[in-house]
């Protein structure tokens, strides 16, 4: 971009989780959702129908959506793809001129992540990753009270993900190891993964050890007639260069308590924070743990008054207001080599140490 516009045009390319990242341009005064990309004729014909995008600024190939990147003025895409289309397509967005917000994971492997960030500073554009748990508010509470120092210095932390079952789309990429790079440990696991460490002030993970478990999901899988070659469950041991650890676990499926199970915990030498779902769903509540005058204390966090900007927001005042944003694409390869190392030490069942 030569001259920075005062709305920013974004290209939303996948139409899943995408139609989330339409909406949030949408709403944006900063921005407007310019042009929509789908190989599924149907998705695309109902998004381009519901925001009333004239058929010139829908693609069902993005590379020839890129081809009319000027003509359309667009200068950002949302790439909100199955995970081994993410490094490919952001790296033609890039290539094109275009600022990127990329779903999670931000890669199949930290090769490609490198491969992202890379030629995001080579092109000078931002790069973001939609590790979309930082902008609940209720994350950003406990980041500011982390922030206030009152933990102290935090040296443990445990953060988990699991469900009874819930493979999502069974039979679809997400179970196919080749299009996802793995099962709940890249796809759940790296939310509250990301979260954990965003809280901790991002240390630098140094050893990693994993296993990982292929128990259930192949059998339900069989009986469906569908393909399953990814770990139904996965743990690992992270431990940091501060000499902090974060455990880490993550499960579609198991026998575990409840159907939807979502924990973070840290530890620190003054305080603590835990931070869980209620209901089994997606509500979630967080306390805060201290002690005070020789009295230990606890304290539940309710609404919070700040203002909180979503993924969206946050992606687009980044490219238009021309700083980092709050979740980088090194944020984004840190994750992708403690995901290299959990899948590593699992199939070597040894510790892996992790090089930059
Ligand atoms: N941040 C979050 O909370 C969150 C939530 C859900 C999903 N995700 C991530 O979003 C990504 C997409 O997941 P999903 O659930 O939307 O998957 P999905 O399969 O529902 O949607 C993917 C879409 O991409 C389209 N597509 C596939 N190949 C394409 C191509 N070459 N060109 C154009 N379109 C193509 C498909 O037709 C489909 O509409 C994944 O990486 C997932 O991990 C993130």
């Amino acid at each position: 971009m030569s001259k920075e516009p005062e709305r920013l045009n974004v290209a939303v390319i996948g139409l899943g989780m995408g139609r989330h990242h339409l909406a949030g341009y949408h709403k944006y005064a900063r921005s407007r959702a310019a042009a929509i990309c789908d190989s599924d004729p149907g998705r695309l014909a109902q998004f381009a129908a519901e925001c009333k995008l004239p058929p010139e600024r829908c693609f069902s190939d993005h590379r020839k959506m890129l081809a009319a990147a000027r003509a359309l003025d667009l200068h950002a895409a949302s790439v909100a793809l199955p995970n081994c289309l993410h490094a490919p397509i952001t790296l033609d967005c890039l290539k094109a001129g275009l600022h990127v917000l990329c779903e999670k994971p931000m890669a199949m492997n930290a090769r490609q992540a490198r491969a992202m960030l890379d030629a995001s500073k080579k092109a000078r554009r931002k790069l973001m990753i939609n590790f979309s748990y930082r902008f609940m508010p209720q994350t950003q509470a406990l980041k500011r009270i982390v922030d206030s120092g009152a933990l102290g210095d935090i040296y443990f932390g445990r953060t988990a993900w699991h469900r009874r079952r819930g493979m999502p789309g069974l039979g679809s990429w997400f179970g196919i190891k080749a299009q996802s790079g793995g099962g709940p440990i890249i796809d759940l696991g790296v939310h509250r993964m990301d979260m954990a460490m965003w809280l901790m002030g991002n240390p630098r993970p140094v050893t990693v050890s994993g296993s990982t478990y292929s128990v259930i999901g192949p059998r339900v899988a069989k009986e469906h007639g569908k393909t399953f070659d990814v770990e139904d469950l996965g743990c690992a041991l992270i431990r940091f260069d501060n000499g902090a650890t974060l455990i880490l676990e993550a499960s579609w499926a198991g026998f575990s308590e409840k159907r939807e199970d979502m924990v973070t915990q840290l530890f620190g030498t003054a305080g603590g924070i835990i931070q869980r779902n209620t209901g089994e769903g997606y509500d979630f509540e967080a306390r805060v743990y201290g002690e005070r005058d020789g009295t230990l204390w606890d304290s539940k966090l309710q609404e919070t008054t700040f203002p909180v900007k979503s993924a969206y927001e946050e992606f687009v005042d980044a490219v238009l207001d021309d700083r980092e944003p709050l979740a980088t694409g090194q944020h984004g390869l840190d994750v992708q080599l403690i995901l290299d190392a959990v899948y590593k030490s699992g199939a070597t069942g040894r510790e892996v140490r992790i090089a930059r």
